[in-house]
This record gives C-alpha cells, sequence and structure tokens, in this order.
C-alpha cells in the first residue's frame, strides 16, 4: 500500500514472518467475530482468549468497546466512522498478527465492505471471519446494557438492527448461535478450529 504523503519509505527488518512463527510456535491469524450487539461476542472472545492462553498460545482480544475508549475514541456511529473504527482495528490485528500473535476481533461491522475491507488488510489466510448469528429478538431480550431500550425509545440513533442495518456475512467460516450453543461449546469449535490449521 502507498503511503499517503510524499518522502516515506519502508524499512524492512530483519526477522522474517516464518521466523517469528517459528519461535512462537504458531502462526498470527485473527478470529474476526461480527454480530449484534448483544450477540455474546465479547463473552465468546474472552471465552476463546483464556483458553487459547491455558493452552500455551499468544492470544489477545480486541473488543469494539474497549477501543473506543481510547485509539477509536474520536469515532461515533455513522457509516463512515464505522469504517474508520474498523480499518484502524484491522491495521491494529495486523500488526498484532505479524508479531505471532492470534487476534480475537469483536466488532458489530455492520457492513459487508468494511469487512471486506478488514480482510484486505489483515491478509485473506491470516482472517477468520466468524458470524455470531444470535438473532437480533434475543439480543433485544438480553439487552445487557439497556441499549435496545434506549434505542427504542430514541435515544440512540443510528443503533444496528432498529435504526442502522446489520448484512449478514454470505461466506464466513464458522456461524456460532449463542441462542443455542453455551459458550463452552461455542468457544471449543473455535478452538478446534484454531487447532486445524496448520503452523
Ligand atoms: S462497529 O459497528 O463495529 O463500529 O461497532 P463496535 O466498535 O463493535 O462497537 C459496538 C459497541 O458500541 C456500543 N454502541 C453501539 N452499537 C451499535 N450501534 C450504536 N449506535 C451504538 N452506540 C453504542 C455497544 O455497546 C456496542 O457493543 P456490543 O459489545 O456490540 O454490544
Amino acid at each position: 500500500v502507498a503511503p499517503s504523503a510524499p518522502n516515506i519509505f519502508w524499512h524492512t527488518g530483519k526477522v522474517s514472518a516464518a521466523a517469528r512463527n517459528r519461535q512462537n510456535g504458531q502462526r498470527g491469524a485473527t478470529v474476526w467475530l461480527t454480530g449484534l450487539s448483544g450477540a455474546g461476542k465479547s463473552t465468546l472472545a474472552c471465552e476463546l482468549e483464556k483458553m487459547l492462553v491455558d493452552a500455551g498460545r499468544a492470544a489477545y482480544v480486541l473488543d469494539g468497546d474497549n477501543l473506543r475508549h481510547h485509539l477509536n475514541r474520536d469515532l461515533g456511529f455513522s457509516p463512515q466512522d464505522r469504517q474508520e473504527n474498523i480499518r484502524r482495528s484491522a491495521e491494529v490485528a495486523r500488526l498484532m498478527n505479524d508479531a505471532g500473535l492470534i487476534v480475537i476481533a469483536a466488532f458489530i461491522s455492520p457492513l459487508r465492505q468494511d469487512r471486506a475491507m478488514a480482510c484486505a488488510i489483515i491478509g485473506e489466510d491470516n482472517f477468520i471471519e466468524t458470524y455470531v448469528s444470535t438473532p437480533c429478538q434475543v439480543c433485544e431480550e438480553r439487552d445487557p446494557k439497556g441499549l435496545y431500550a434506549k434505542a427504542r425509545a430514541g435515544l440512540i440513533p443510528e443503533f444496528t438492527g432498529v435504526s442502522a442495518p446489520y448484512e449478514v456475512p454470505l461466506y464466513p467460516a464458522l456461524v456460532l448461535d449463542t441462542d443455542c450453543l453455551t459458550l463452552q461449546q461455542a468457544s471449543r469449535q473455535l478452538f478446534q478450529y484454531l487447532a486445524q490449521r496448520r503452523n
């Protein structure tokens, strides 16, 4: 990718990705969890992270809500801001993958074109799109943060699933409905998927 300003040059390091993978005993990858608010993305992400770390793998959760406290604190929920949120977060995931980490990314990431952009940034080989498909009605019944109630009352504009769109992934690597699966079942499916990937 070309830099946005002139007089910028790429500096190549001395440690190859293959050397890092050998040293870490794993290949970096990003499990990209997409789904509605309340679908269970963050809960699943943290459970998988714990399972991986307990198994001796280096893993790290990038969570939309958390990144919006710091790196993405200047962004709201317009389509443009969501796109920038996904772009920056995918760039962070790419760097972490390059360093050999398994990233578990939990972002609503409601638009196909933004998820396609994340895939392009991270690289198709390292991008594991996982649709947390918990139905909107279930998410709204759970309403763990009271956001659906606020959105229905007109207090949150552009709320995904209420007044902003969610585009279902067309070809996800995995589909996990946390209404039908226990947390253990869902996280184990992801853990096994990662274990089957060659190092
Ligand atoms: S996005 O669409 O990918 O940029 O969103 P993300 O960075 O994952 O942030 C989602 C969390 O922000 C809170 N929130 C909202 N979500 C959706 N729509 C609107 N308008 C909104 N306003 C605030 C909400 O807590 C989301 O967290 P999760 O964990 O998904 O429930």
